[in-house]
């Protein structure tokens, strides 16, 4: 749900492309990305393994895995424009405007300097934000207190010392401290019990309430997206298929095939017992796509015409967008 009131977007991202050299051709995990998140939303990207959600993620803090490279896109932070043709000012995004936080297995933490030094060294490396380092440390100390941890804890101790759950919530912790507007986080959970998966969202959900926080997180658990994100953007092979509220894409609201396929595809417990629909069939390889629309191959509702041409993303007045030629026909119908 797209907050009532809100204007302008906080972050615009137009034509986000991202390239990975392969051979003597190149692998394009994200094509032509564009989307929106408001002030204060909480923002969603799921997708199937191999999407290129992690990608687009890294490329927003401009940390994608070099040989990767952003070849195309624009992005707009509060009216501020970064190119990626200035890889030296799309950086300059990292930490101070748009943290972010790494799968819980590779938490970025140097293991072998105590946690406290390495904050140290990101507030010695940004005098802007706190006036002394010591009030650097306060805020950290603040911040640690809003995710449940005594700072004597964490301060002295090594990365291997913590506990999965404690890391991920340290990693929370230190993507915030340079005070960003918008935090990315690459599949905050996945990597953590069910316990501390519940803990982490609940905590996250807090920050985002005590510090009116804008977040984009990464996730596969379609039940954690349902519950916590205002938008939901979906990926299929490196294209964005569908993005708009939540409510609407888990509602009666969702367009594309792909979509429901995908939420279909999660186990559910329905009135007539347990219910999954696997997707028939695999994402393709990005090296090899087929002609045309990306999902044609699995999809149910395939037409000639989807095997020919690449549908290209249509929004609606009220900010959703579908990829989708049968879909976007039929509700042109609808409409006239
Ligand atoms: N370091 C790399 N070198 C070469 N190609 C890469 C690299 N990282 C990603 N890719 C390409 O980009 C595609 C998308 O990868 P990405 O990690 O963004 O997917 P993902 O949606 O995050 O998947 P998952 O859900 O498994 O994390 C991959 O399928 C691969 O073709
Ligand atoms: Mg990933």
């Amino acid at each position: 749900m797209i907050p009532e009131g809100s204007t302008r977007p906080l972050l615009e991202v137009t034509g986000l492309t991202v390239d990975f050299p392969s051979g003597a051709s190149r692998v394009r995990a994200v094509d032509e990305v564009s989307f929106e998140v408001r002030a204060n939303e909480i923002c969603a990207l799921v997708g199937e393994s191999g999407c290129g959600k992690s990608t687009l993620a890294h490329a927003l803090v401009g940390l994608v895995p070099p040989p990767g490279q952003v070849v195309a896109g624009q992005l707009r932070l509060e009216g501020e424009t970064y190119s990626s043709t200035s890889p030296r000012e799309w950086r300059a995004l990292r930490g101070a405007q748009v943290g972010m936080v790494f799968q819980a297995a590779m938490s970025g933490f140097n293991p072998v300097a105590t946690i406290g030094r390495q904050v140290e060294h990101i507030l010695k490396a940004h005098p802007e934000t706190f006036p002394s380092v010591a009030a650097g440390r306060a805020y950290f100390e603040e911040l640690l207190g809003l995710v449940q941890l005594p700072v004597q804890r964490v301060w002295g101790a090594y990365e291997g010392e913590l506990s999965g759950g404690m890391k991920q919530r340290v990693a929370i912790v230190t993507a915030l401290l340079l005070k960003p507007r918008v935090l990315v986080l690459d599949e905050p959970t996945t990597a953590l019990d069910v316990l501390n998966q519940r803990l982490v969202i609940d905590l996250l959900r807090q920050l985002h309430q005590r510090l009116g926080l804008t977040m984009i997180f990464v996730t596969h658990d379609l039940a954690v997206v349902a519950d916590v994100a205002d938008r939901t953007l979906v990926m299929y092979a490196g294209r964005l298929v569908e993005s708009g509220g939540t409510r609407e894409i888990f509602g009666r609201g969702r367009k594309h095939p792909y979509v429901t396929a995908l939420i279909e595809a999660v186990p559910s417990v329905l009135e007539d017992g347990l219910s999954i629909r696997a997707i028939a069939g695999e994402v393709p390889n990005l090296a090899h796509l087929p002609p045309g629309c990306r999902f044609a191959p699995r999809c149910l509702m395939a037409e000639a015409l989807c095997s020919e041409v690449e549908p290209a993303l249509q929004c609606d007045a009220s900010g959703h967008a579908v990829a989708c030629h049968v879909v976007n026909r039929v509700d042109w119908r609808v409409s006239t």
